[in-house]
């Protein structure tokens, strides 16, 4: 799979319009906006595809620490034989990192914004990516939850805006989520859906609706999770372990909570909430005083699980460890 092979793009071109070859072809920079968990992950992905990428964060000090991020987790791909060392200096050659927005969308054919989910950060982004991108170039968001059609309303180009939601671990999850704006051109959609095949991922493409897909089917499993937890019907382990073995789901609820961020779950929820004017989305309570109280999961050491670096043991907090349930 490489970008900038033409045999390679045509195979999948082929089967699509004239117009969208042209279009998919087109496409050789990205430019990541945020170099978090998601931005790394997305920029891992798209030059270990071959794409040249722009990662741009505020803080230089971010983007080093993504690169080592990326490094490692193409190193983890090394080991297990799916990547070789000589491929893996080649993917991370194609990154280059940069501080300044108009420097870093000069040449890209699509901008994929990653930063923190927050409805005014993002507008803000993207009237400035508007007015510094060129003129053809596509502007996706990987929001896990905020409109589309609202975002590319800040936007003198709205038929050229989407979502692509990426789901974390990036190089892992095959699903690329496609979310359409009420005005995004068809071509664009296309565009989009080729490229989600070129990184090996599966696209599917949903509405612009509050939680799209896939978090307003996840959050309310999750959100249910915690009011179960709060009301005492049964304990973390035993929630958890319920879904992981009757459900065949990879990670317990609670579990994949704290791996998500529990203020993300919270604001994800909150979105949902607003959007259907629904009390059966309001999040629960002790969600929220966990958020307030910064017990935010993985990224701040503890949630409903407590995390020591270098262990992958699951061990419940000793706020809730103390309960027993029979
Ligand atoms: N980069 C590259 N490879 C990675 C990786 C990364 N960041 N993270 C994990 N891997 C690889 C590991 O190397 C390993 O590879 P092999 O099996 O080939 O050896 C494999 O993934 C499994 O990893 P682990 O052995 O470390 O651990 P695991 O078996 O417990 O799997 C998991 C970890 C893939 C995260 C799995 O637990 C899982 O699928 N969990 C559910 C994840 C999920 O639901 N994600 C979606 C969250 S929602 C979201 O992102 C969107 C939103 O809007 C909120």
């Amino acid at each position: 799979m490489h970008a900038q092979s033409e045999t390679d793009t045509l195979t999948i071109a082929d089967k699509k319009n004239t117009n969208t070859r042209i279009m998919s072809s087109k496409i050789n920079t990205i430019t990541v906006i945020g170099s978090g968990t998601m931005g790394n992950g997305i920029s891992h992905v798209f030059a270990q595809c071959g794409y040249n990428v722009n990662m741009m964060d505020i803080k230089q000090d971010a983007l080093n620490k993504a690169i080592s991020v990326i490094g490692k987790n193409m190193d983890r791909q090394v080991t297990k034989g799916a990547l070789t060392e000589e491929a893996k200096q080649q993917s991370l050659g194609r990154i280059k990192t940069f501080t300044d927005m108009a420097a870093a969308v000069a040449n890209a054919d699509l901008v994929v914004e990653a930063a923190t989910e927050n409805i005014e950060l993002k507008l803000n982004i993207f009237r400035e990516l508007d007015k510094h991108c060129p003129a053809d170039c596509i502007l996706a968001s990987n929001t896990s939850s905020i409109s589309l059609t609202r975002i590319a309303s800040v936007t003198q180009r709205p038929g050229k805006v989407i979502g692509m939601h990426f789901m974390n671990p990036v190089p892992v999850m095959k699903l690329v989520e496609i979310i359409n704006g009420y005005a995004t051109d068809k071509e664009v959609t296309q565009t989009v859906i080729d490229l989600s095949v070129m990184l090996g991922k599966v696209p599917c493409v949903v509405n612009d609706y509050p939680g799209f897909i896939s978090n307003r089917i996840l959050m309310p499993l999750i959100n249910e999770a915690v009011l179960a937890l709060q009301e005492g019907v049964a304990g973390i382990t035993e929630i958890d372990t319920i879904m992981k073995l009757g459900m065949a789901h990879p990670m317990g609820p609670l579990q994949l909570a704290d791996f998500i961020g529990l203020d993300t779950c919270y604001s994800i929820m909150h979105v949902l909430h607003m959007g259907f004017g629904n009390q059966k989305y309001a999040p629960a309570t002790l969600l929220a005083n966990m958020v307030q109280a910064g017990y935010l999961g993985v990224k701040s050491g503890e949630g409903f699980y407590k995390y020591t670096p270098g262990s992958k043991e699951l061990v419940v907090s000793d706020r809730f460890a103390s309960r027993v349930w029979q």
